[in-house]
């Protein structure tokens, strides 16, 4: 009844913005993303029959309501599944450099939902923890897996289908993402809002949504080939379109930054000069640069050299989520 569990953020290649489903969450489109170390989140849960409600200690801090309502209902899919109704403390760390503004959601709802798995010892395969960690929030069904993962949007209206599949592993093609930290400030809207936004008021939705498939095939293409111009061409089309279609949402979501957009500039003059790197933005305003490790010091100077940039993070592709040994017997 108690486990501990480690999983990685991950960042999108080709984005996902856009759902068909809210209650079950499920995506409108798939979406393909590279798992990242050292970005990740450490989770313990321990189920106690003594308990007359879940908690949540979020980084040494119990959480807000809000937040301990959403992993709850969250760990509810897994009590329902073993039919029992023991509630749970949930302790969970995110070794993100603070202030970073980076979300956690990916590497959160996956750690969760390996450690739940773990402590009730139900033994769940790994697309089923996927798409559990898909109903806590969409980028987590991701974060099962190292190195390359894709989304399957699946058809099916209870969302079974839904879940993500491992394509490669980290060492297949070890690329570096240097996280370039933009502006502070407040974030713009959430994903889960924004999306929705989207969808409902962006006459760019639809065309947006239509060009995701395209997108899949050529980029699992490029990285089978470990082709980095072609994978450059996808990953930053999909940021862009996804932007596009935030922005002629009604009012507009502008989640960049003067800095966000230096940071973009940049990176295409670099690479028109032949450096081997790309971008892409997630609903913030810092951006992700791609790169492999011969490259890598060259594109942290240069960007950290850039006016507005706060500082950078290096990171590289990451491992699998994982059950960690717990300190006490269980
Ligand atoms: C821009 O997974 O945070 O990072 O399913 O509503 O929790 P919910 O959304 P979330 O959205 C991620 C959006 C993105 C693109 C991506 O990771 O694919």
């Amino acid at each position: 009844m108690h486990a501990q569990s480690t999983a990685f953020a991950n960042i999108a290649l080709v984005k996902y913005w856009g759902k068909r489903d809210i209650p079950l969450n499920l995506p409108a489109t798939g979406s393909l993303s590279l798992t990242l170390a050292p970005l990740r989140t450490e989770t313990e849960v321990r189920f106690e029959p003594d308990l007359t409600a879940d908690t949540l200690e979020l980084d040494g801090s119990l959480a807000s309501p809000r937040a301990t309502a959403r992993v709850s209902a969250f760990v509810d899919l897994f009590r329902q599944r073993a039919g029992i109704d023991t509630h749970a403390h949930v302790r969970s760390h995110n070794h993100f450099p603070t202030a970073a503004g980076l979300a956690s959601s990916a590497s959160a709802f996956a750690a969760l939902a390996v450690a739940v798995d773990a402590a009730l010892d139900t033994g769940l395969s790994t697309p089923t923890l996927s798409a559990l960690a898909r109903q806590g929030s969409g980028s987590a069904a991701r974060s099962l897996y190292g190195g390359f993962a894709e989304m399957l949007p699946g058809q099916r209206e209870d969302g079974t289908d839904a879940y993500a599949v491992p394509l490669h592993d980290a060492e297949h093609w070890p690329l570096h993402v240097v996280i370039a930290l933009a502006d502070k400030g407040k974030k713009e809207i959430g994903s889960t809002e924004g999306m929705e936004h989207t969808r409902l008021t962006s006459p760019y939705h639809q065309p947006w949504i239509d060009s995701v498939e395209p997108d899949l095939r050529d980029a699992r293409a490029a990285i089978e080939a470990r082709d980095i111009e072609v994978l450059a061409q996808v990953a930053e089309r999909s940021a862009m379109r996804m932007h596009a279609s935030a922005m002629a949402a009604d009012p507009a979501i502008l989640y960049w930054k003067p800095t966000t957009l230096a940071v973009v500039r940049a990176v295409r003059t670099w690479r028109a000069a032949g450096l081997g790197a790309f971008f892409s933005i997630d609903a913030g305003p810092n951006v992700k640069v791609f790169c492999e490790a011969d490259d890598v010091e060259t594109v942290r100077t240069r960007i950290e050299e850039l006016p507005g940039v706060r500082g950078t993070i290096t990171c590289r592709a990451g491992g699998p989520a994982h059950v960690t040994p717990t300190e006490t017997p269980t």
